[in-house]
Formats: C-alpha cells, structure tokens, sequence
C-alpha cells in the first residue's frame, strides 16, 4: 500500500515536473495575443526601441501583434512577438518587425532584440 502512494506521489510530481519543464528552452505559441500582458510588452518593446533612438526617426506607432511565442528562462521569461508598426515619416507605411522581450518574475522588462522584417 504503502509502495502505491509512492508511485502515485511520484507519477504526479512526474507530470507536474514535465509541465513546468515544457516551457523551458522552446518556445511555446502564444494562444491570446490580445491579452492585455501581451499588448503591453509589445507596447514596451516599440517604447524601448524608440527611447534607443533618442529622436534621430519619429516613433513607431504599435498597430498590431500579429503572433507571438514565450520561452521559459532563468528568473522570468522571453518573449518573441512579431509586430506590425507604422513609421510616421514615411508616408504611414506599415512594416513588421520582429522583437524579443525579456520579463524577470517582478514583471521587470528587457528589450533584447528588435528588427525589421519587411
Ligand atoms: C527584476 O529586474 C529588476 C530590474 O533589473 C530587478 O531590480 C529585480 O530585482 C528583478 N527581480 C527578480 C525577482 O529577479
């Protein structure tokens, strides 16, 4: 009896370990990107990456996170969205941009990456 308590105890905790490891080192799709959580680390990434250019292009106005994907990491996670923004300056034209955020456990945000892809 005492050996099957163990084994379920131990199962369980298998299955939970697995789930939790899941989302370490790949990434996994993002099903809601109109979370409010997903939206504002788009909005970050567009608000950091236009705070790195210190006024030498106009901002970039966040139109849409078209997909998106998080990856557990050490102390909080990644998050790699796919955007689409407008450049003011250039005749409103809409690229889409790729960034890859990083956000520790306190909700403590990193730009780590932002490029354009067409
Ligand atoms: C999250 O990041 C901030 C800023 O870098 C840091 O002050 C804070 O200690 C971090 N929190 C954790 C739990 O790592």
């Amino acid at each position: 009896m005492k050996n099957i308590t163990f084994l379920v105890t131990m199962t369980t905790f298998l299955a939970i370990l697995s789930t939790t490891a899941a989302s370490w080192g790949s990434w996994q799709p993002i099903k809601n990107l109109n979370d409010e959580h997903i939206k504002e680390i788009a909005g970050f990434a567009v608000q950091a990456y236009d705070e790195q250019a210190s006024g030498r292009r106009p901002p970039l106005k966040l139109l849409k996170v078209e997909s998106g994907q998080f990856e557990g990491v050490a102390g909080g996670k990644d998050y790699l969205l796919t955007l689409t923004a407008v450049v003011p300056r250039e005749g409103s034209r809409v690229n889409l941009y790729e960034t890859i955020v990083y956000e520790n456990v306190s909700n403590q945000k990193k730009l780590l990456s932002f490029k354009k892809l067409l």
